[in-house]
């Protein structure tokens, strides 16, 4: 008898045929001849329907103990389901029930909960029809990012986690520390100075993979990183966490031209491979969550985005007839009211904004030949804001060194990435795709806690 996962069953089982599946109960109803079963084992939205009848042996206690949440391995025989809905059922030849869960207890009932209730149970939202279909779709959006890298021939680069530097020169690092939590003083007028305790050097969780992509880049040409990077900004928003994971390609003999055309190219790719490997969690979040998701997934499969300076940004948001909360400037960053009102409002789709004033943005992007401009990009998406960053990176050492000196920084500790600009530099530029943000934008989910399994932020890091 074979053990099959019940996505496959819905797809490919057949009337007679002898299965046995393991899952999770999600609800039971019982009639006076018989009870019905409905069970999901995560590997799609769909439960499948499990017909008990009475003479599955030990029907009236099987009965009591298959409550939501009970733990279940269903043995039977697949059967044409006459409801609507489903193409077959599986009639029961013997059930065993591994755990129960006391409906007393249990905290997940069949009606509705909100997200904010759920993320106080996140050992247990995931068996929710919403979160498990969240997950099932970032799983697949991982799994296009990596397809996408690995089919132009692009190295997967595990960039560190711990590092002694700054990318982003934002000062958002935390800090690492090796002490022993037994040998901290307990009183008041003992201080202890955490910030040198990585074996006595200063160490942070990085903020960004991408300096050290820059490196690998120019060895390999092209490369990616994927993983989780971590920022101390203190934002209580649904667009922020303190730990999210980024996909960084690095690309050498590259500008900010190419840099964009592979943003453009990439989110395309993703989007058409999670529709197709997950078209019925794509439905479920566009029936469910927000009902154009299939039209953005759309828009943006076919339509080029598009592109626009920062400058040509402004002067088209100081002609908007409305009022922003923030002022708009030329100089100052977008705020995310106003690049909603770029890519939702005036252009409905995806925007690329590029060349961003210098005085803004990171040290190491490249300053254009205006000296007031780098060529910087961000990629604001509707309802999102950006959700890429990028920027073709300065090669030429001695505006490099001007660059990090103006920003106040050490050149000093950045002798590594200096040399890359000594020995054999070229033109390179990549981008950073914040991962949450992506899988929201795909799924219509309005708070970025709700699209990672454990979300991190300043009031919450449970689980
Ligand atoms: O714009 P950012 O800060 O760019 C970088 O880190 C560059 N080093 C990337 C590169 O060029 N290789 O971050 C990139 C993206 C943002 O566009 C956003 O989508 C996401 O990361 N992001 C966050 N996502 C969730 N929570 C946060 N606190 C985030 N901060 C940035
Ligand atoms: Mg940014």
């Amino acid at each position: 008898m074979q053990k099959k996962p019940i996505a496959q069953l819905l797809r490919t089982g057949q009337p007679d045929e002898t299965v046995t599946i393991q899952g999770w109960v999600r609800t039971k109803r019982e009639l006076k001849e018989f009870a019905f079963m409905e069970v999901n084992d995560g590997s799609c939205l769909a439960n499948l329907q499990v017909i008990l009848n009475p003479d599955v042996p030990d029907y009236q206690t099987t009965l009591q103990r298959v409550n939501t949440g009970a733990s279940v391995e269903v043995a039977g025989v697949l059967v044409p389901s006459p409801g609507k809905g489903q193409r077959i059922e599986l009639r029961a030849n013997s059930v065993q029930v591994y755990g129960e869960a006391d409906p007393a207890t249990y905290p997940l009932q069949k009606k509705r909960h909100s997200f904010e209730f759920l993320r106080t149970i996140g050992h247990l939202r995931s068996r929710t029809n919403t979160i498990g279909a969240v997950l099932r779709v970032r799983n697949a959006c991982a799994n296009a990012i990596h397809q996408f890298f690995q089919e132009r021939g692009f190295l997967w680069i595990h960039s560190p986690i711990i590092t002694a530097s700054d990318c982003e020169g934002a000062g958002e690092l935390f800090t690492v520390t090796n002490l022993n939590l037994n040998e901290i003083p307990k009183t008041e007028d003992q201080l202890v100075d955490f910030s040198q305790d990585f074996f006595g050097r200063q160490a942070y969780l990085t903020v960004s993979g991408q300096l050290q992509a820059e490196v690998m880049a120019m060895t390999f040409g092209n490369v990616y990183t994927f993983g989780p990077t971590f920022r101390a900004e203190n934002s209580n928003t649904s667009r922020h966490l303190a730990e999210f994971w980024m996909v960084e390609p690095e690309m050498a003999f590259c500008d900010l031209q190419g840099d964009m055309d592979l943003a453009e190219e990439f989110l395309k790719y993703v989007f058409s491979s999670v529709l197709e490997n997950c078209p019925e969690d794509m439905e479920f979040f566009n029936k469910r969550i927000d009902n154009s998701v299939l039209a953005t997934a759309d828009n943006i499969i076919n339509n080029q985005f598009e592109r626009i300076t920062y400058t040509d940004a402004i002067a088209q948001l100081e002609k908007a007839d409305r009022k922003f909360e923030y002022p708009v400037e030329w100089g100052t960053d977008l705020q995310s009211e106003h690049e909603r009102y770029l890519a939702e409002e005036l252009f409905q789709k995806p925007v690329i904004v590029s060349d961003y004033p210098v005085g803004i943005k990171a040290f190491y992007m490249r300053l254009n030949e205006d000296g007031k401009t780098v060529a910087a990009m961000d990629v604001l998406a509707p309802k999102i804001g950006e959700i890429i960053g990028g920027s073709q990176r300065e090669e030429r050492l001695d505006v490099l060194q001007q660059r990090i000196q103006n920003q106040g920084m050490n050149p000093e500790e950045f002798w590594w990435y200096l040399d890359l600009r000594r020995y054999g530099t070229v033109a390179h530029a990549g981008f950073g795709l914040g991962f949450e943000r992506l899988v929201q934008f795909m799924t219509g989910m309005g708070n970025i806690r709700d699209v990672i399994p454990f979300p991190r932020t300043p009031l919450s890091a449970e689980f």
